[in-house]
């Protein structure tokens, strides 16, 4: 079964405290979904293979390690996951970034595709999939279906909140995924949304509404 990581640092914590506030502008938004973003992906790229290296210190050669120069991919889901990105470049700059656009359809809440851009050579990457808010799964689930469509083995997901529903059935569709939640919230409400959540990603990185 997939890992399942709930981040309980306290950075992360605070961070997801002022995001949930309706008076939180835009550029802090934005911000703290990027820093959060870079903390959840020092979390996920822990099993990145290291390498010995030797190397002239002032002093001394000695072995050091480096990264054993793994290919790497961040693939956010349209349009929210874009907010993410920012964070993850800063830890893992030679990342190639693809995207995977998906709507909710708002009468079923089922995911839509639309655009798909992805690293020509996708299937030689380990895959970060980005998605601040996991409320049903469907997008998570069908991005990924995606993504082993091209070939990719090894994926995870990274999302700032999830709803129990969510993580559920994105378990259950991909247990070979692991998953870093910064928050596990209550529950889905009647329109889709997480609750206590923070109201609609996409709209509140964006400045849109
Ligand atoms: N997408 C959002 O942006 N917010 C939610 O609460 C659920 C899905």
């Amino acid at each position: 079964m997939a890992k399942v990581t709930i981040m309980e640092h306290p950075l992360i914590r605070h961070k997801i405290g002022i995001i949930r506030e309706t008076q939180t502008g835009t550029r802090d938004f934005r911000e703290m979904i990027s820093e959060i973003a870079m903390l959840e992906c020092y979390e996920a790229t822990r099993d990145l293979k290291l390498e010995d290296v030797e190397i002239d210190t002032p002093i001394t050669r000695t072995t050091v390690k480096r990264l054993a120069g793994k290919k790497l991919a961040i693939i956010p889901i349209l349009r929210a996951g874009l907010g993410m990105v920012p964070g993850m470049e800063t830890l893992i700059p030679s990342a190639k970034v693809g995207h995977i656009g998906m709507y909710r359809d708002p009468e079923t809440l089922a995911p839509v595709e639309y655009y798909c851009k992805l690293p020509a050579d996708i299937e030689e990457r380990d895959v970060f999939v980005v998605d601040p808010m996991l409320a049903t799964g469907g997008s998570a689930i069908d991005a990924i279906n995606q993504l082993k469509k091209h070939g990719c083995k090894n994926i995870r997901f990274l999302c700032i909140i999830a709803a129990p529903e969510g993580l559920e059935n994105l378990q259950k569709a991909h247990p070979d995924v692991d998953i870093i939640v910064g928050s596990l919230d209550e529950k889905l409400n009647e329109h889709g949304y997480i609750v206590p959540g923070l109201g609609d990603a996409g709209d509140r990185i964006f400045g849109t509404k």
